[in-house]
């Protein structure tokens, strides 16, 4: 495949595998070996490059970026980070000057993500970097360094400017030319973020015969708020998404604020999080619970279904061959919506269970209820009986302590590496008396409740 794209200011017109990542590019193929290979699945930040298109900067992990996603933008990499005469970015002499580096091994990763922030003016230090893992500084020194560099300018050399390309076959660039492409190709593999599809390639070592990038068709990437709903296309990012969801819904945000990293929600797309149909990806649960619509289409024709129609079965989806998720359409009003992860780890990780309640409750009585759960079945889905014990009775703790028991009528859960069946049954129960104790006014959430 023909990719052009900027690197550290060159001009770089490249004939490679579409599943050449970036970091095996860099390091092998062009020496630059600054960029660090730590896990090789998106989850330590060692390989972190600034990528730059027409929506910005953004920071992303070259572990799991394939050469074709890159067609058309600038990439940044450690080496480009300092001035071309040496001088330091302001990141980086504050590394220094605070002592944020013992090892080494993780600090190119950490200034890539830091001066990327640094350019678009972020303070929010700690979401940044949860997704760069150092074993031996520690996060203080690091988090110091990046406070003191906030009040310098960004450097000039920082901002890119990404080439202007010409059209390439394997990435269409409006959706009906993707979409007749796909409805002709059926056995292509769609790559929208590369966030799952990457590690099929850096773990289970499989080829991608023929592969069908999303990344140029900007008719997917439209993000539209009316009065009553909000509208994602398939290849809006977790960042964009998580962006338009503070102002509506702050819980769901709250959700999507500790999915992956900053880098892997500037990849993630919300169709792939969807099309994926995995048990535990974080956007099903809570657009179930809001009652969103799914908008699929193959070739010229349209189908549109209620978003939980769309997980049949593990690994099954109502998904055609040949047809794509093109979006997905929620209410922009449910002050009732409540959104709880539940993960080893409060960063970067995937949820062990995932509960969404969406209850609203008309003078004491519970008027309507939908509640869904990732990591409790085989798909994400609805907890059916239990609303049924709650729809039409007064929203009291008897009642909750009732309608708590019938999620063993719902689930069936799994115990696996995450969790087991039995803390994944209670957690489910303890999360209903959470969102009751929220609706009291009590606080329940660890960051909001002190001693
Ligand atoms: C380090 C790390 C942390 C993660 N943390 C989380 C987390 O906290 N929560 C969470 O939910 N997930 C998490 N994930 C999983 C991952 O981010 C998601 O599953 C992701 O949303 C997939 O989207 P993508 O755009 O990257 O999809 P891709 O990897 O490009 O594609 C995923 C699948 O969907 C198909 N597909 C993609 N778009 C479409 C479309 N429009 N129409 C039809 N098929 C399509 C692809 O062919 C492929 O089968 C994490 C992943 C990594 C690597
Ligand atoms: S090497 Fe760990 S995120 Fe890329
Ligand atoms: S300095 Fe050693 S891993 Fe961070």
């Amino acid at each position: 495949m023909e990719i052009t794209f900027l690197l550290n200011g060159e001009t770089m017109r490249v004939t490679a595998q579409p599943t050449t990542t970036l970091l095996d590019w860099l390091r092998n193929g062009r020496g630059l070996c600054g960029t660090k290979e730590g896990c090789n699945e998106g989850d330590c930040g060692a390989c972190t490059v600034m990528v730059t298109d027409d929506s910005g900067a953004k920071a992303l992990n070259a572990c799991i970026l394939f050469l074709p996603q890159l067609h058309g933008k600038a990439v940044r990499t450690v080496e480009g980070i300092a001035a071309p005469d040496g001088t330091l970015h302001p990141v980086q002499q504050a590394m220094i000057d605070h002592h944020g580096s013992q090892c080494g091994f993780c600090t190119p990763g950490f200034i890539a993500a830091m001066a990327t922030a640094h350019l678009a003016g972020r303070t929010d230090h700690d979401d940044v970097l949860a997704g760069n893992l150092c074993r031996c500084t520690g996060y203080a020194p690091i988090i110091r360094a990046a406070k003191a560099a906030e009040a310098q300018p960004s450097p000039d050399w920082m901002q890119d400017t990404p080439p202007a390309v010409e059209t390439v076959p394997y990435a269409p660039e409006t959706l009906d030319a993707l979409a007749a492409f796909y409805a002709a190709n059926p056995d292509a593999v769609i790559v929208a973020g590369a966030t799952d599809v990457g590690l099929w390639v850096t773990k289970q070592l499989r080829d991608l015969p023929k592969p069908l990038f999303l990344h140029r068709c900007t008719d997917l990437q439209q993000v539209e708020v009316t009065d009553d709903a909000l509208h994602f296309g398939a290849t809006v990012t977790m960042t964009a998404v998580l962006d338009v969801l503070r102002d509506h819904h702050p819980s769901y945000a709250e959700l999507v604020r500790r999915y992956g990293s900053d880098q892997v929600r500037n990849a993630a797309t919300i169709g792939g999080n969807i099309a994926n149909g995995s048990p535990i990806g974080d956007n099903p649960p809570a657009l179930i619970a809001l009652g969103a619509q799914l908008h699929l289409r193959r070739g010229d024709a349209l189908r549109e279904m209620p978003i939980e129609a769309f997980f049949l079965d593990y690994g099954k989806q109502n998904r055609q061959p040949g047809e794509l998720v093109t979006g997905v359409t929620l209410p922009r009003h449910a002050p009732d919506l409540r959104c709880y992860k539940i993960s080893k780890r409060f960063d970067q990780d995937i949820s062990a269970v995932c509960g969404c309640f969406n209850i609203s409750v008309v003078e004491g009585v519970v008027a309507s209820a939908r509640i869904a759960f990732g990591g409790m079945s085989g798909i994400p889905a609805r907890a059916t009986t239990v609303e049924q014990a709650l729809i039409g009775q007064p929203w009291t703790q008897a009642t909750v302590d009732v309608a708590a028991g019938s999620f063993s009528d719902d689930f069936t859960p799994l115990s696996d590496m995450r969790a087991s069946a039995a803390y994944r049954l209670e957690v489910a129960q303890n999360l209903l008396h959470r969102y009751f104790a929220q609706s009291q006014g009590q606080a329940a959430n660890v960051l909001e409740v002190s001693a």
